[in-house]
């Protein structure tokens, strides 16, 4: 196996949405057997050059398959131009993904051939065997086991965001710390899938896991076991604590319930939500047991800061047990009806909020504390605190 892919040192920005603090990576691998060629995966349309300048590189004059694990473009776009070049290449994928790589206009169909479950193609001395792996995180997804030289190749499940020299996580704080910023981002809305397939892959031999992006893992059981911590019911005895205060009474809030916590040895991860990283919020969100959304009251309802975190929380449904909100309104308002509507998909249970009339009053403190003293019994209930 060879690695010809790409790094994007500089993309900051993944789906307009998630910022990329340490860039990304396309990965894309060359598979030579004895009497045929593949490459797993493409790379993002924009560094399609990257790509066919690497397969140069390599003496690659001709490709027999190429291998489309996942249709989504940052992994699709330069298969476009790779079909063009290399007129003889078969492109292997689910059903699912074939059909996406039409609507997208990258690939016809005559140059498709659809693999399913199990199915194993031979290159000679070398065999690709396909693994059906839908919702990580798309419906189309197939890993690619390379049984002479134990290698599994991921796409996007068990990989990371970021951009560096080292093609194995040779770093491994530094990888699992993006490769969980990925997972929340990316994976978390799938966590009962991302447990199936763990458990599938289980059963094969493996040396090196190969992700679409980010580097490779030599160590399995290192990116394995993390996936298996996230994705299960475990969780931390943590308060996610987004908030956004337009003239202090929320912040007064937020800093008094962050002091109440901390005194009773719960963790508070705070997030002011004027100047915060989506992806961190993400992250914090894989396993904490508690969520708290601080908020104002403004024209009637929440803050709509106060409601995009409710609304990224609820898509990418954390295994959170506990939620409640804090906030403040002058004379009335739904801020609190608002919040808990926009957050359906959230298996919590619901603590009574804490909302002050103004700035917050001792009565209000107190019950901050009160709030304080439930959650601590409830993080109690599940064995921690
Ligand atoms: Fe890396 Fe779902 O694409």
């Amino acid at each position: 196996m060879q690695w010809v892919g790409a790094i994007d040192w500089d993309r900051r920005l993944f789906d307009a949405l998630i910022p990329l603090p340490r860039g990304t990576s396309y990965n894309s691998y060359l598979v030579r057997g004895s009497e045929r060629t593949a490459l797993i995966d493409g790379v993002d349309a924009t560094m399609s050059d990257v790509l066919i300048d690497n397969l140069a590189a390599a003496g690659i004059e001709k490709l027999d398959y190429i291998v489309s694990q996942h249709a989504e473009q940052d992994h699709s776009g330069a298969i476009k131009k790779l079909v063009e070049l290399y007129p003889q290449a078969k492109v292997l994928a689910s059903g699912k993904c074939l059909e996406l790589l039409t609507k997208f206009d990258l690939v016809r169909k005559e140059r498709m051939q659809e693999v399913k479950d199990k199915e194993r193609i031979s290159l000679g001395n070398k065999t690709l065997e396909f693994i059906s792996a839908p919702w990580v995180h798309w419906p189309d997804t197939i890993l690619t086991y390379l049984p002479e030289d134990r290698i599994l190749f991921t796409c996007d499940f068990l990989g990371s965001h970021l951009a560096t020299s080292d093609l194995y996580a040779l770093d491994e704080a530094l990888v699992y710390e993006s490769a969980k910023r990925y997972y929340a981002e990316i994976m978390m809305p799938f966590r009962q899938n991302i447990l199936r397939h763990l458990e599938r892959i289980k059963g094969l031999s493996i040396d090196i896991i190969a992700p679409s992006h980010g580097p490779l893992h030599r160590r399995p059981e290192f990116i394995l076991n993390a996936y298996g911590d996230w994705a299960s019911d475990g969780v931390k005895n943590e308060v996610v604590l987004p908030y956004v205060s337009m003239h202090g009474s929320t912040r007064v809030m937020a800093d008094y319930l962050t002091e109440a916590l901390m005194a009773r040895g719960i963790a508070v991860k705070r997030f002011d939500l004027t100047d915060y990283d989506v992806g961190e919020l993400a992250e914090a969100l894989v396993d904490a047991a508690t969520v708290v959304i601080g908020s104002p009251t403004i024209l009637a309802g929440a803050h709509p800061q106060a409601l995009f975190a409710a609304i990224l929380a609820n898509a990418l449904r954390p295994k959170t047990r506990f939620a409640s909100l804090i906030g403040s309104y002058g004379w009335a308002g739904r801020m609190a009806e608002q919040i808990t509507a926009a957050l359906p998909n959230l298996k919590v249970r619901l603590l009574d909020p804490v909302l002050a009339k103004g700035y917050p009053r001792d009565e209000d403190l107190r019950a901050l504390d009160r709030l304080a003293e439930e959650i601590l019994a409830k993080h109690r209930e599940l064995g921690m605190a």
